[in-house]
């Protein structure tokens, strides 16, 4: 067992995490950026592997069957690796296809966001979506305009889109040089040094980085930006006159973004933006727990839930909850409290996830993310702490956007599948609705993605034995009232259905916004919200 360590050893063990989320569009390239990051922090030899892993998928013949019908990743995990001092935990925010509330719900266990863009399509719908939760937990958002090696959009384009709809203010720590096959390196603004890139054998390796230091217009600098000296200089200068300077205030509570220019394929400009990045980026600060702000070193271990993730490999079948460590120093054996239940807990069984190998971690500290086996006594959001009193506020139910009817075959299965349904629903792999008259006949399933919907019927029958069938319905919006609201006002509606959700608050659910607003304007009265808990996303943010 690992040795108890002093305040001293856990406030620099603190201070030098950097824990984040990279949050974008399917195709933006975050496999790619992640793996490259990997590749710079030196966790990886050779780059390659983890896009290669990707498309291989379908091939391996050990992925879970799920997984290889889909070809996508369940299992998702939290990567670390060194990086100058700093030790940095990039969690994974399942994207594309799998899509789901676990993405969300990883971004309360960030303390920070990098949002990637590709610089030919700028902001896309997902990247609005998370970059909205992570407007609402009020943690900083570092910009990564991708696939500058393409020709993209104008810069300044990109930067108005992203002020005008995700409402930040763009402060870019550097601009490109050059664009397309022509894109060669990137003016630092706040070091005033010019940065040229070259080799990296198509991104393979590191590339070799030339810096001028001095000022855009300096002798030496232009005659190094050949070509493009003019455009660059020009673009600063307009920089220079508009905007205001990177506010360190700012860019803590998200409302000012820093953006970076690079090409996570070849490489340019990634170790500068890692380097500024971990530079910038906040180390864990206090988290709210009933208001009072819990501090990461002054405090003994305490952490929160925020995924569950069940193997469904059927030799295997455990689940693993994955905890953000809040405060203080996590150890291997170590006696701690089940706030939710009031029981001890030996934390003896823990794993830190790497990828798909898990390896057995002895200590980690705040800002680190382990995974506990769970027989079965987790739920999303449940605290663990060593120090009385503390409970972090529960992570907020997002809006589901597809709706499936739960198709109950005969009663003699009923039971099984109400339990499983059940168990399953406070595991967070969907939500579920009821119809206020009806009982299960009534179910109504709720999930950002399709992929959630495969995860509860593949468990279902795997673990309970019982199968599900599920027919689509054609809502595609939650709302949750929050005043104004008489559920015999609806009796006749023939968009809009009144449920009730999990937690047996009214909710309504709409095939399209167009309906809730319609719905708005001919009752004055009523005030509808996206989320049923919009004030948990305080609670689950930061206590700054
Ligand atoms: P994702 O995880 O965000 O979905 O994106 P991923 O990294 O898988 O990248 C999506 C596609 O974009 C890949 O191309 C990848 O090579 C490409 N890409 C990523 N970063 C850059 C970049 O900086 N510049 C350019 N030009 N392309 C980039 P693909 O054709 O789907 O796959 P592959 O044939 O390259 O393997």
């Amino acid at each position: 067992m690992s040795a108890e360590r002093s305040p001293d050893e856990i406030r620099r063990e603190v201070q030098r995490r950097r824990t984040f989320a990279i949050i974008s569009h399917p195709d933006a390239g975050k496999t790619t950026l992640t793996e490259k990051l990997l590749l710079y922090g030196g966790a990886l030899r050779e780059a390659g592997a983890v896009r290669a892993q990707k498309a291989a998928r379908h091939a391996t013949s050990d992925w879970l069957e799920l997984e290889k019908q889909r070809g996508i990743s369940v299992s998702s995990s939290v990567l670390n690796f060194e990086f100058r001092g700093h030790r940095v935990n990039i969690l994974d925010t399942p994207g594309h296809r799998d899509f789901s509330e676990d993405t969300y719900r990883t971004l309360m266990a960030a303390d920070s966001a990098v949002m990637l863009i590709d610089a030919a399509r700028g902001v896309e719908e997902q990247t609005r979506k998370l970059c909205e939760v992570c407007r609402l937990r009020r943690i900083p958002i570092f910009t990564f305009v991708n696939k500058m090696d393409r020709h993209g959009r104008d810069p300044l384009d990109i930067m108005a889109e992203i002020e005008d709809v995700l409402g930040m203010d763009v402060v870019p720590a550097n601009w490109p040089v050059g664009a397309g096959s022509g894109f060669r390196g990137i003016y630092d603004r706040l070091d005033s040094r010019l940065v040229l890139f070259s080799g990296g054998e198509h991104g393979t390796h590191r590339v070799d980085e030339r810096v001028i230091p001095g000022r855009p217009d300096s002798r030496a600098i232009a005659e190094a930006m050949g070509p493009f000296a003019e455009e660059v200089r020009e673009g600063l200068e307009l920089l220079d006159g508009a905007g205001a300077g990177l506010d360190a205030s700012l860019v803590s509570d998200g409302s000012q973004t820093p953006m970076f220019f690079g090409s996570a394929l070849t490489n340019f400009g990634v170790q500068p933006f890692l380097e500024r990045f971990l530079e910038l980026a906040p180390a864990p600060v206090p988290r709210s727990s009933g208001g009072r702000g819990i501090d990461p070193v002054e405090h003994p271990f305490s952490g929160f839930v925020f995924k569950i993730q069940a193997n469904m490999d059927p030799d295997h079948r455990d689940r693993v909850a994955f905890v953000r460590i809040c405060s203080g120093h996590f150890m291997k054996g170590r006696q701690t409290t089940h706030v939710r239940t009031g029981k001890p807990i030996r934390l003896t069984n823990s794993t830190l996830l790497m990828g798909k190998d898990r390896t057995e971690v002895e200590e980690a500290y705040a800002g680190d993310v382990v995974g506990l086996f769970d027989p079965g006594i987790f739920r999303i959001g449940d605290t663990l702490s060593d120090e009385p009193g503390i409970q972090y506020a529960g992570i907020p139910v997002f809006a589901p956007e597809s709706f499936m009817r739960v198709e109950v075959a005969g009663v003699q299965k009923r039971k099984a599948l109400e339990k499983g349904v059940e168990q399953l629903v406070q595991e967070g792999v969907v939500q579920l609705f009821r119809d206020p008259e009806g009982g299960s006949a009534s179910w109504i399933l709720g999930a950002m993605g399709p992929l959630q919907f495969d995860v509860m019927i593949h468990r279902l029958k795997t673990e309970y034995g019982v199968g599900l069938t599920l027919s689509p319905l054609p809502y595609k919006i939650a709302r949750w009232p929050q005043a104004g609201f008489r559920p015999e006002d609806f009796r006749y509606s023939e968009r809009i259905r009144v449920v009730r959700d999990r937690d047996d608050r009214w909710a309504l659910l709409a095939p399209s916004e167009w309906d809730f607003q319609r719905l708005l304007e001919r009752n004055e009265t009523l005030v509808l919200a996206e989320t049923p808990d919009p004030s948990l996303f305080e609670g689950a943010g930061s206590a700054r």
